[in-house]
């Protein structure tokens, strides 16, 4: 049967177009400092679905107001900044991504728009699969639209594994025991996601986030998702 989990590659998987992408963001931003810029799956609400779903869930599992958290791929740091604005203000929140111009910007805004919250966020440039790369573990990881891009990159490790099949023990190394990776992607169905999470014993499936569900020549289906998984003491 054909592997699903394989994206044919594009744009969004190369480091220069996001170089691109955030620079002009941060030029937009000190032009407008009311435009922060772009919020990744924003038709569907779903920075607002992943940050209702830990204040849900606080104290289950890893999730307090006190947690620390990593945004993988951060972007211009929006979740991170609303996790903050919606009541995340006691918890240590970490935002990584191999773009300079995205970490330069995601800076900008807190230091200029949240200045209040330098000692709980802060950002750092990563390439998350680097192996010389040791960072703490969290008890949170987020992904909203990371992996997509990373599997549009169709790049081999060293190692030989892609990128995707790489990707959940960068997980696994990242969390704590009984930590929450909660991720959100359009390009992997709700079944492609877990298979890849599930793919290192450690992941196991906890909980998915409802979207609307659309219906095309009697096919039902959801055009994006969000899905929760707890690292488990094996
Ligand atoms: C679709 S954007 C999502 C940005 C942000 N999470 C959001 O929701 O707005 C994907 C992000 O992943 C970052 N990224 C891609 N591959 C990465 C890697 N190997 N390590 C760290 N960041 C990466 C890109 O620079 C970009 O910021």
């Amino acid at each position: 049967m054909e592997d699903t989990t394989k994206l044919n590659t594009s744009k969004l998987g190369t480091k220069k177009y996001w170089e691109d992408f955030y620079s002009l963001e941060k030029t937009n931003f000190e032009s407008n400092p009311e435009d922060t810029g772009e919020c990744w799956f924003s038709d569907n609400d779903a920075e607002e679905k992943m940050i209702d779903f830990l204040m849900q869930n606080l104290r289950t599992h890893s999730i307090t107001e006190k947690s620390t958290i990593i945004d993988l791929g951060t972007g211009n740091g929006h979740l991170l900044f609303s996790l903050y604005e919606e009541g995340f203000t006691k918890a240590k929140l970490h935002g990584v991504d191999y773009s300079h111009e995205s970490i330069k910007f995601s800076n900008k805004i807190l230091s200029e728009k949240y200045p209040e919250a330098l000692d709980n966020i802060s950002f750092s440039q990563v390439d998350i699969f680097d192996s010389e790369w040791k960072p703490p573990r969290f008890d949170i990881v987020l992904d909203k639209g990371t992996l997509d891009a990373i599997a549009l990159s169709g790049l081999k490790l060293a190692s030989g594994k892609t990128v995707v099949d790489a990707y959940p023990s960068v997980i696994d190394k990242l969390l704590k025991d009984n930590g929450v990776f909660l991720i959100t992607s359009c390009n992997f169905t709700q079944k492609e996601l877990i298979k890849i999470a599930e793919s290192c014993e450690n992941l196991k499936l906890w909980k998915t986030v409802s979207y609307p569900i659309f219906e095309f020549g009697g096919v039902k289906g959801t055009t994006i998702c969000t899905v929760a998984f707890i690292k488990q003491k094996i």
